[in-house]
This record gives C-alpha cells, sequence and structure tokens, in this order.
C-alpha cells in the first residue's frame, strides 16, 4: 500500500499559498520520486481500479489524454482498449522512464508521452477520456483539483463546452472524531498517522459516524477548498485526541453492471491539540479550512475541536469554498 507523505523524499518548491510557509510546507507530493511510483506500480488494488474503470469507459478510436502519466501504467490500459494516448507529464525523470516503458511494451505507436504542466496543456485534438491520478487523502498534497479545473477551461476555450469523461468520476471526503492511541513502543507521540484505507483499525475507536463534507464531481465545478464547522453526534464514549480523514474515489460507475469502481486512498489521523471526554447523546463541534492542494501541516494547524456547546452549536451552511 503506498503511502506519499515522506517529506523527506519530496523535492517539490511550489507552494500553492504563497509566502510564510514553513520549510516542510514547500515540500509538497508533486514531484513524487521514482521510487514511490514504483511502489504505486505494485499497489494492486489501485492499479486493478484505473484498469477496471479504463477498460469499462474507453473505446478503440478514442483520443484519451492522461494527465499526470507518471510510468504510464494507466495510459497502456487505454492504449490496450484501442485508443490513441497523450500522456502529459511535467517531472523529466518520470517522462524518460515513462517512454522507456511504453517502448519496452511496443505501446509507442498508440502513447505519445509530452512532457509538459498538465495545467497548461493542450491536446492536439479534443479528448473523449481524461485520466488524472493525483489523489490524496482529501485532495492534500497533489494537485488533482486545481488541474482538472485548468485543463476544461483550456479544454472548453480550445473545443467548446463539451467535457470529455474524467476518471475519476468522483471523489467524497469525510471526516470523523476518534480516539487514537498514538503510543510507538511506550513512547506517547501524537503526530499524523496514515492508515491502510479500511476503517477498521486496532489503534482507532470510532466516536462519531463518518461525516461526509465534499462530493466532488471533476465534470463539475470543483471547489478551491473546504470550510466545515459541523456538530457530529457521538455514537459512543471514549475520548476525543484525533480527527480521522477518510478518502473514497468513484474511478467510473458500470450501471448496467450495478456497480461502482472505487478506490480509497489512505486514511489520515490528525491529533487534536487539546483531547476531552465524551459520552452518548453529546455532539462534537468539528471545525477546520483548507485549499486543496494544502500541505498536511497546513490542515493540521487549522483543526478545531470541542464539546458542541462549549462555543455554541455552529454549522456551516455548505463546506465548499468557491472561486
Ligand atoms: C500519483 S502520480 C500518478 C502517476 C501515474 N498516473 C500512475 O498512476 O502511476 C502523479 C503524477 O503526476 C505528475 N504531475 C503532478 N503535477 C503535474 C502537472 N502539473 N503536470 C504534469 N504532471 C504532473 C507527477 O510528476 C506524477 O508523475
Amino acid at each position: 500500500m503506498r503511502t506519499r507523505f515522506d517529506p523527506s523524499l519530496a523535492r517539490d518548491q511550489d507552494s500553492p499559498s504563497g509566502v510564510n510557509e514553513r520549510p516542510s510546507e514547500q515540500l509538497l507530493g508533486q514531484y513524487i520520486p521514482l521510487l514511490y511510483h514504483h511502489n504505486m506500480l505494485q499497489d494492486a488494488d489501485r492499479v486493478k481500479a484505473f484498469r477496471d474503470a479504463i477498460d469499462l469507459v474507453v473505446q478503440p478510436g478514442m483520443h484519451c489524454v492522461e494527465l499526470g502519466g507518471g510510468t504510464g501504467i494507466l495510459s497502456s490500459f487505454a492504449a490496450r482498449q484501442g485508443a490513441r494516448v497523450t500522456c502529459v507529464e511535467r517531472n523529466p525523470e518520470l517522462v524518460s522512464c515513462g517512454r522507456r516503458f511504453v517502448q519496452l511494451n511496443n505501446l509507442d505507436e498508440q502513447i505519445h508521452v509530452v512532457q509538459a504542466d498538465a495545467s497548461s496543456f493542450v491536446p492536439d485534438t479534443p479528448a473523449d477520456v481524461v485520466i488524472c491520478e493525483m489523489l490524496h487523502v482529501g485532495l492534500l498534497r497533489e494537485k488533482q483539483a486545481q488541474v482538472i479545473d485548468a485543463f476544461k477551461r483550456n479544454h472548453m476555450r480550445a473545443y467548446g463546452e463539451r467535457l470529455p469523461v474524467f476518471l475519476p468520476e468522483a471523489s467524497i471526503l469525510m471526516v470523523q472524531p476518534v480516539e487514537q492511541t498514538f503510543c510507538f513502543f511506550g513512547y506517547e507521540a501524537p503526530i499524523p498517522v496514515f492508515q491502510a484505507p479500511q476503517l477498521d483499525h486496532p489503534d482507532t475507536r470510532e466516536l462519531t459516524a463518518l461525516h461526509p463534507y465534499a462530493s466532488i464531481a471533476y465534470d463539475e465545478v470543483i471547489p478551491r477548498g473546504f470550510d466545515v464547522r459541523e456538530p457530529l453526534d457521538v455514537i459512543r464514549p471514549g475520548r476525543v485526541n484525533a480527527l480521522r480523514f477518510v478518502t473514497q474515489n468513484v474511478i467510473a460507475v458500470d450501471v448496467p453492471g450495478q456497480r461502482a469502481i472505487t478506490w480509497p486512498n489512505q486514511c489520515l489521523v490528525l491529533p487534536i491539540e487539546s483531547a476531552f471526554d465524551v459520552v452518548a447523546d453529546q455532539s462534537v463541534q468539528t471545525s477546520f479550512r483548507y485549499t486543496c492542494g494544502d500541505s498536511v501541516e497546513r490542515l493540521a494547524d487549522a483543526i478545531r475541536c470541542e464539546h458542541a456547546g462549549s462555543g455554541g452549536t455552529v454549522r456551516t451552511a455548505g463546506a465548499h469554498i468557491a472561486d
């Protein structure tokens, strides 16, 4: 299972929010080192979900554009379905690697690997399908939202209102207060913890149901960020000391087959500043605000969690921050 949270390996110098950032916040997940790409190739759940979705949606003769093609594996599935594929990648190391693997697989007639920033790239002909996997829990760190948003604008300017099909089609972002064990061989350290995507975890006790705070359909307006203020009902007593963020991605919906092809990101558990006890029938006032692509640290700094009632119960009308 891939973990993309390792600032020591990140190399990106772009800052999404401008100046005055802590050094680690500049190391966001846009230049993913080659070694991570090896892990991504081996993440069978991820690759299979995308392959199944591509097999379902991509038809012979289509023009498929992949934004952030990496090693080219997702482009290869589209090419094997008989599509012409434009695989856009910004990182030169990955461009060379992608070209080498595409050739090794005898797909260089069908796949054109282009070195470019996907946010400003305009394909030579309209795209039928766009594949973009820059997904991180909560849409943090990577630029899925911004890149797709920019691509849609550029595509519409060049080719009119009709948009391609996007894979993934949607992401659903959820949150819940939890009681988390932050003990490492007897050593207490409340730190951000990434977990395998299933909700049952021996170190985590769910104290409320999962609260879906945003559903993003990539072919509709994509929010710039999220502003969440929500009282969440306690389902079992415990000590709230963290928030768990859970993201489910709908890669494609197979309507005749009556199934959704999904792939969840790793969950992220973030400690809160002051822990407190709750009992059933109480609610936890849960608040945070962040922009898509922000760092984990920025979200961690923005979290406020307390008994609902201590500062009055507050709820946001809609969680999305628009442009
Ligand atoms: C999570 S990886 C996915 C790679 C590949 N699609 C796969 O599934 O194995 C995201 C890729 O997007 C690339 N990327 C990020 N921002 C980009 C941008 N603005 N333009 C082009 N490529 C970008 C990264 O270099 C990385 O290779």
